[in-house]
C-alpha cells in the first residue's frame, strides 16, 4: 500500500501537540518534510517526531519534497499566502480553525481549492470528538428538536493576536461550527453580542433557526469563571449533555437515570488529542486523500461556518 506523502508547515503549538502526534501514528502517511521559520522550533520539532528533512522555506520545501498534501498549522494572519500557494501547487490542503481572518479570504481560498480540485480541511475538531459523535447520531435518528452550544472562558488576554482577529471569528467559532453541524442549513439568526469592560466584543448570544425546523441557541463569553465547553442536543424522546473531553449523559423516554459515557472511553484513550477529536479529524483527512473524497470540514464547508459568525454580528436584537 503507497502512503499518503504529507509535508508540513508550522512547528508551533497545535502541531506538536496534536496534529503531528496524529499522524505519525498512521502506517499509511509519509512525512516527507517540515518547515518553520525560527530554528529552534523546527530542530526540537524535527526530532520529537523523527522527521529527516527540515526547511526553513516552505516553497523550497514542497519543490524538494514533492508531497500530496501539505498542514499549514500558524495563526489566521499568517495564512493566507501559503495557502493560495499551496493551493495553485494543487496540492491538498489541511489548516486550523480559524480558516483565515475573515469571511472573504475563506471565500477564495474555497473557491481555488474548487477550480484546482484540492481537497481541503479545516480543523474544527469539535465535529469528530468521539462522544459528541455518538451523541449526534443517537439524537438524529429521533429528530433534533433543539441544540445549544456552550463555550466559555476566564480570558483577559486583550484582542487576540494584537487585534489581527476576533474572539467570535478565532475561537469561539468552535461553538458556531458545532451548531450548524448539530442542526443544518440555516434559516434565521438573531444574536446579541457585547463588550463587557473590554474594548473587544467578549460576549456572544444567537439564536438560530435551521431550515429543518430545529433551534439552536449559541451561548458564548469569555468572563467567566473557567473554560468550559458542551454542547446540548434535544430530540424526540431524547435529551443529550456533552462535554467532549469530560462525559457525557443521555436521556432518553423518560427515564430517571441517563446513560453516561466517559470521554475517555469513548475514545479508547485518556490523550487529549484523541479525546477532543483531532486524532479523528486527522484521520479523515488521510482517508478523504486516499479515497479522494472531499471532507466534511472543506474551505467550501468552513465558507458557511464563517457566514454564520457575520450574522451573528450584523443580527443584533
Ligand atoms: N482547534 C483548536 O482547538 C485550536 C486550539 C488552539 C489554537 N488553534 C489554532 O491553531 C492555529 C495555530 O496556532 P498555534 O498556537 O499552534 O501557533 P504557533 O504560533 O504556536 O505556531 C505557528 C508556527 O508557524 C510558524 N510560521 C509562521 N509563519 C511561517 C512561515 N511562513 N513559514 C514557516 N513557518 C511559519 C511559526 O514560526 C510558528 O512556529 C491558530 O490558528 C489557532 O487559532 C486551534
Amino acid at each position: 500500500m503507497s502512503k499518503i506523502r504529507v509535508a508540513l508547515i508550522g512547528a508551533g503549538g497545535m502541531a506538536n501537540r496534536v496534529h503531528y502526534p496524529s499522524l505519525v501514528e498512521f502506517g499509511d502517511v509519509e512525512i516527507v518534510g517540515l518547515c518553520d521559520v525560527i530554528e529552534e522550533k523546527l530542530k526540537a520539532t524535527a526530532q520529537k517526531f523523527k522527521i529527516e528533512k527540515t526547511f526553513t522555506n516552505y516553497k523550497k520545501m514542497l519543490e524538494e519534497t514533492n508531497p500530496q498534501a501539505v498542514y499549514i498549522l500558524m495563526p489566521p494572519h499568517h495564512l493566507f499566502d501559503l495557502v493560495i500557494h499551496c493551493l495553485n501547487q494543487k496540492l491538498h490542503v489541511f489548516i486550523e480553525k480559524p480558516p483565515g481572518i475573515n469571511t472573504e479570504q475563506t471565500m477564495q481560498m474555497a473557491l481555488l481549492a474548487e477550480k484546482n480540485k484540492c481537497l481541503t480541511m479545516t480543523g474544527f475538531q469539535r465535529r469528530f470528538s468521539p462522544l459528541s459523535v455518538a451523541a449526534k447520531k443517537k439524537v438524529d435518528e429521533r429528530g433534533l428538536v433543539q441544540c445549544t452550544a456552550f463555550f466559555v472562558k476566564n480570558y483577559s488576554g486583550g484582542p487576540y493576536y494584537a487585534g489581527a482577529t476576533d474572539i467570535l471569528t478565532c475561537d469561539a467559532i468552535h461553538a458556531v461550527d458545532n451548531l450548524r453541524w448539530m442542526g443544518g442549513e440555516v434559516k434565521k439568526v438573531v444574536s446579541d453580542v457585547r463588550a463587557i469592560d473590554t474594548t473587544y466584543n467578549n460576549v456572544f448570544n444567537a439564536m438560530v433557526k435551521f431550515e429543518s425546523g430545529a433551534v439552536g441557541f449559541l451561548v458564548a463569553n469569555w468572563i467567566v469563571g473557567k473554560r468550559i465547553f458542551s454542547i446540548e442536543m434535544h430530540g424526540k424522546g431524547i435529551s443529550a449533555f456533552v462535554e467532549p473531553e469530560v462525559k457525557s449523559i443521555i436521556y432518553k423516554d423518560n427515564k430517571e437515570e441517563g446513560e453516561v459515557t466517559l470521554a475517555k472511553d469513548a475514545a479508547e484513550s485518556a490523550e487529549l488529542y484523541k479525546i477532543a477529536g483531532f486524532f479523528a479529524e486527522n484521520r479523515h483527512f488521510i482517508d478523504c486523500v486516499k479515497e479522494n473524497k472531499q471532507t466534511i470540514t472543506n474551505f467550501s464547508d468552513a465558507v458557511k461556518t464563517m457566514e454564520l459568525v457575520d450574522r451573528i454580528y450584523h443580527s443584533q436584537m
